[in-house]
């Protein structure tokens, strides 16, 4: 350890001593450089909006990530489908930066990771490229138009389509940009590879691929030097390797280190190494890269199912968009790791990126929080799903945005599977395998260490026009009836759940009775857990299939979270409409999620908990404020991980009933089994109780013992706000969140379920509101604005901090009749 400290102290004396001359400017070239600050931005088509002379002065200041289409307003004329928010049209970005004079010489990338979308980049008036999929990353080519030591200007137009999603996809440069200055000898985009293909009695041989390339007119002899850290940063091995290299050449340098003691990336301790990369000339260093990875085995088996490490896992999933609620689509690291820890608090070990390539921070955050990865290319191939799709630019690009997301992606321990697409229309088609296969050679091209799969919806077509022999590893979504019967007539394939259940609920509403319907007057779904559309079935029923076929790998239910668009049951699938589901405005967003847009769990939440998590937990169902119901029979429902559940009434005890032994019956519409025969749930507990206001209390026990309880009560009159933020101190970089939940309480903290009122945010010191939400899939209020109507009983107000602001700014709630409430969020330099 003492000979690596001595030795990487020296690289990085050699580093200094080879640019201690230069300036701040010219060091830059080492490191990708944010470049999200300072932009100008305007709606609508600006004939001249690329050159450098035209006027933007009137355009508006920010900096990204950005969506504009998050601004709203809501409204009839844009597709509820899409959210209802104006992603739509053209929008252009420009922004005006000094190239320092020293850098002439060095080669110049800008890198998006993501423009929303059929993005086009011009510098200084020139044309230099774009990108038509808004969920690829790409890097250009600066050099030719840049001049050192003046201004120079790029402009990027988006022009998201009409009809071109089949959810929110969000508008404009709505991931990270960087800006990269190079050597002419540097390692090339994206081009590092790193896998652990041997861990043996602890020793892990970690194999680096790095791809070098050689701009210059010269030949050029490097060494290549990988050195690897520990998750101190303690520098635990390396290695130099002598490259040749060619004028204008490329090569691929092959190097194998063993870590003795290898610390494994699993989904308890997901241990992190770094590989840093120098390249070097002689004392001269011309790049530096660093890439995490982790050391870990993946295995894939007919009978054991998926084994991670030799360990058996299975994956309890959940299908996420990529939206973040009253954020939108610009990327926030904070809101993306909040999502993933209430995700995870539900139990989920998995994460399927439908039907998208997702941020680098959802995948960054997976290899920190222990949770494994599905990363998904394409929503649809060549044939449309709707209007203005991908399908448009398939043919010229469906190969490079495929290649692009393995590379960008291969290092991320979390990711396990490559998928290459959801519910491609294909599956219908004779030659539908031809395709799948093409995709599944690229992909292997790529990578070979990990299986292709795909979401399949169509069977037996899918199995019968071979698309699920083309790849490794078929899921199969919404079809847990057809398990046994593919692993029967298909002995050795692996399969899984890629989308399940599809089960539709609005956060504490109930309606009486318990009974299947389409759609309901108020616009809301029953949160009891049956209403949903005629592909989609109860949580409950994966469940049973699963605990029948053992060897299925698992499930990835649809969805995690609501998200923007997509507002199922209501709206409208029909052509009639020319592609808009705006029959029942302003239903706007989804009803699919366990917890909803703003996060806050509903029930069924607590029913995949009680099906993935170990702690003991209990929830109960429906909330007890039934006001003009008084003696009529309410069906209380129970979720528990323990052995049996009590439930007590106003101190009266309705008796204990043990899970999987009391059944409760439900009874949900499904084409799949005959309405007149309800699902049996072995996961719930139910008791009929008349009703009377007060108090309702669970106790879950196991071997007898009290283990857990909740209780909730009757609510009085609507008295006061209440708020609770998620945290109470954050950084002040204008990026990180506070998540401030807003309830309407009764004069003892009871939150008012039946309460609606409008509640008006203040800010007061050098704080901002980020977004409000209340998770009502029909409500209009702008997610931008400074008031929201809580939704049975709840709002959430997302703050966050002035850049580089002290001390602390108050967030101060108020509404009419209601006692007022505020909360301070303590500003820090850095996180502690
Ligand atoms: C699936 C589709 C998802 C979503 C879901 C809703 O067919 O793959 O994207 O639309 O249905 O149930």
């Amino acid at each position: 350890m003492r000979q690596y400290s001595i030795y990487v102290l020296w690289l990085w004396f050699g580093l200094f001593a080879c640019t201690r001359q230069a300036s701040q400017e010219e060091l830059q070239y080492l490191e990708e450089i944010s470049f999200n600050d300072g932009w100008k931005f305007t709606k609508g088509e600006q004939e001249k909006g690329m050159s450098p002379d035209f006027d933007d002065s009137k355009w508006r200041k920010l900096d990204l990530p950005h969506d504009w289409a998050i601004e709203g307003p809501f409204d009839i004329q844009y597709n509820a489908r899409a959210g209802g928010l104006p992603f739509h049209g053209i929008g252009w970005y420009r922004k005006t930066f000094k190239v320092a004079r020293q850098l002439e010489g060095k080669k110049a990338f800008i890198h998006f990771e993501g423009v929303m979308n059929r993005a086009q980049v011009w510098v200084n008036g020139q044309l230099i490229g774009g990108r038509p999929y808004g969920y690829s990353g790409f890097q250009l080519d600066m050099t030719p138009y840049l001049k050192f030591g003046e201004e120079n200007t790029v402009a990027v137009k988006c022009a998201p389509e009409d009809l071109s999603s089949r959810w929110y996809p969000g508008a404009g440069i709505y991931r990270d940009v960087w800006l990269e200055y190079k050597d002419p000898v540097h390692v090339a985009f994206d081009g590092t590879f790193i896998t652990t293909p041997k861990i043996e009695n602890g020793n892990a041989t970690v194999n680096i691929k790095t791809e070098l390339v050689n701009t210059s007119s010269e030949a050029a002899t490097l060494q290549l030097e990988t050195v690897v850290l520990n998750k101190l940063g303690e520098q635990v091995k390396s290695i130099t390797s002598e490259v040749k290299l060619n004028a204008g050449g490329q090569t691929e340098v092959e190097q194998d280190i063993v870590l003795e003691k290898a610390q494994l990336w699993d989904l308890e301790n997901p241990y992190l190494y770094k590989a840093v990369t120098f390249v070097k000339k002689g004392n001269e260093l011309l790049d530096k890269k660093q890439t995490t990875f982790g050391v870990r085995e993946i295995s894939f088996t007919a009978d054991k199912g998926f084994l991670l490490n030799g360990k058996h896992v299975r994956l309890q999933g959940v299908c996420l968009h990529h939206d973040q609620g009253p954020l939108g689509t610009a990327v926030n690291r904070r809101a993306k790791e909040r999502q993933l820890q209430i995700m995870k608090d539900m139990g989920t070990n998995a994460v399927r990126t439908s039907h998208n390539p997702p941020s680098k921070a959802l995948l960054e955050l997976c290899d920190e929080m222990g949770l494994l990865v599905i990363d998904e290319a394409f929503d649809c191939w060549k044939m449309a799903k709707v209007e203005n799709g991908y399908n448009k630019f398939y043919d010229e690009w469906s190969e490079r945005d495929l290649r692009d997301l393995i590379r960008r992606d291969r290092n991320h321990p979390s990711i396990i599977m490559w998928s290459i697409g959801n519910e491609i229309l294909e599956q219908s088609q004779k030659d539908g395998w031809k395709e799948t296969c093409r995709l599944a050679r690229i992909t292997k091209d790529e990578d070979t260490s990990r299986p292709v799969t795909a979401g399949f919806n169509y069977y037996p077509a899918s199995v019968i026009n071979k698309l699920a022999e083309e790849v490794d590893i078929p899921g199969f979504n919404y079809k847990p009836m057809k398990y046994k019967e593919i692993l029967t007539q298909h002995p050795d394939w692996i399969i899984y759940g890629s989308e399940t259940s599809s089960c539709t609920s609005s956060r504490g509403v109930y309606h009486f009775p318990i009974e299947p319907y389409k759609t309901h007057e108020s616009n809301q779904v029953t949160s009891y857990d049956l209403i949903g559309p005629n592909w989609s079935y109860p949580p409950e029923h994966e469940f049973d299939m699963l605990a029948e076929n053992p060897n299925v790998l698992g499930e990835f239910i649809w969805t995690g979270f609501d998200y923007l668009g997509e507002p199922t049951p209501y709206g409208g699938r029909d052509n009639s409409t020319n592609g808009y589901w705006n029959g029942d405005w302003p239903v706007h967003s989804s009803y699919f999620g366990a917890a909803d847009m703003c996060g806050f769990p509903k029930d069924r939440y607590f029913l995949y908990q009680s099906q993935w998590s170990k702690k003991p937990m209990v929830h109960v169902l429906p909330h007890w404020n039934w006001e003009g119901k008084e003696g009529d029979i309410i069906p209380v429902h129970a979720f528990t991980n323990c052995e049996e559940v009590e439930l007590i009434v106003n101190g009266k005890s309705y008796g204990k009933k043990v899970k999987g032994v009391d059944l409760t019956p439900i009874p949900m519409v499904n084409r799949f089994w005959d309405s007149e025969k309800p699902l049996m749930s072995k996961y719930r507990l139910n008791w009929e109780v008349p009703y009377e206001p007060g108090s309702i209390k669970v106790i879950g026990y196991t071997n007898g013992k009290v283990m857990v309880e909740k209780e909730i009560h009757t609510a009085g009159k609507p008295h006061h706000i209440a708020l609770e933020a998620d945290r109470s101190a954050i950084i002040a970089d204008g990026k990180d969140l506070s998540y401030v939940t807003v309830k309407v309480v009764d004069k003892d903290g009871n939150l008012c379920y039946t309460a609606s009122n409008d509640i008006q945010f203040e800010i007061e010191g050098a704080g901002q509101i980020a977004g409000v939400g209340n998770g009502n899939a029909a409500s209009l209020t702008p997610l931008q604005g400074k008031h929201m109507e809580v939704f049975s009983g709840m709002a959430l107000a997302i703050l966050k901090a002035e850049k580089e602001a002290k001390g602390q700014f108050t967030l101060k709630a108020t509404a009419e009749g209601l006692e007022s409430a505020s909360i301070e969020i303590n500003l820090q330099d850095q996180a502690l």
